[in-house]
């Protein structure tokens, strides 16, 4: 045969192969295991929820199984936080629950020399950022404070750090306020370093052996990130978090919506 023929040949079998390649979106029990063991987050009363995002999450990257799916976060680390950052939720804003930060303000004012707070997890800075402005609004001097805002979400860290916000995110925070600690830019608001200064961002996971190597803190803020856990899961998170603080008479602030 003339072999211009045979490879016209060849090359029409190989587009009939991809053709025969059909989706198989059904063993979704693999990733909801693994991301559960993974992150701690369950999606037992959400497993319709789960399959649509995930079929998009596949299909966007030829992807045409949750087993190839598999395959592939357990081989490349970049799809595999792609995936987390794609399936944890950020909610939050400035100033949100603030009796609590306002307690937290007391009791840094009653406290001698630096304190050190850890916000787990901190989402897009809105948290460690309500903290901050908190504190120096009730005359905390910069220098005896520090947070540290940690986060399974690689998206949310990178928003926090450039600590841009829209209107939504600041609800809650009176005229004064913003006009003090933000640029106003059409329709953004965006902080200034006075308060952005204060707090490092580290990408971390709570359940990862290496979390408790962050260190000992004065104050702990876990808030709205258990809702997201079964009970013996956070029951194994309060433990870790606990055991974050550097006085155990001093409670972890849990989220009112964490509740045990
Ligand atoms: C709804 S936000 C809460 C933000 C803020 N603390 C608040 O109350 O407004 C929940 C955050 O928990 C994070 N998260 C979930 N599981 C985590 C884990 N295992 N380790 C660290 N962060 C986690 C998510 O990425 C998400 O940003």
């Amino acid at each position: 045969m003339f072999s211009f023929l045979k490879k016209k040949k060849e090359n029409s079998k190989e587009v009939s192969k991809k053709e025969v390649k059909t989706e198989d979106f059904t063993n979704i029990e693999i990733i909801a295991e693994y991301f559960k063991s993974e992150t701690g987050i369950t999606f037992e009363k959400q497993k319709s929820i789960l399959k649509n995002k995930l079929t998009t999450f596949c299909r966007i990257r030829d992807i045409y199984s949750f087993t190839e799916l598999f395959d592939a976060i357990k081989r490349d680390n970049d799809t595999k936080q792609e995936l987390i950052d794609y399936l944890t939720t950020n909610e939050t804003f400035f100033y949100r629950e603030f009796k609590q930060i306002q307690e937290l303000v007391d009791l840094v004012k009653k406290s001698n020399g630096k304190v050190n707070i850890l916000c787990a997890p901190s989402a897009t800075g809105e948290e460690p950022y309500s903290i901050t402005i908190a504190l120096l609004e009730a005359g905390v001097s910069p220098s005896n404070f520090s947070i540290l805002g940690i986060d399974i979400n690689a998206e949310a860290l990178l928003q926090a750090k450039t600590a841009i916000y829209r209107e939504r995110n600041i609800r809650n925070l009176t005229d004064t306020v913003v006009h003090k600690y933000f640029i106003e830019d059409e329709k953004y608001y965006i902080l200034k370093p006075v308060v952005k200064s204060q707090v490092t961002y580290k990408l971390a996971n709570l359940f990862d052996s290496s979390f408790k190597s962050l260190g000992k803190f004065d104050f702990v803020f876990s808030r709205n990130m258990l809702i997201y856990f079964d009970a013996q899961t956070k029951i194994k998170a309060k433990n870790i978090l606990e055991s974050m603080r550097k006085d155990i008479r001093q409670d972890v602030f849990f989220g009112h919506a964490d509740l045990f």
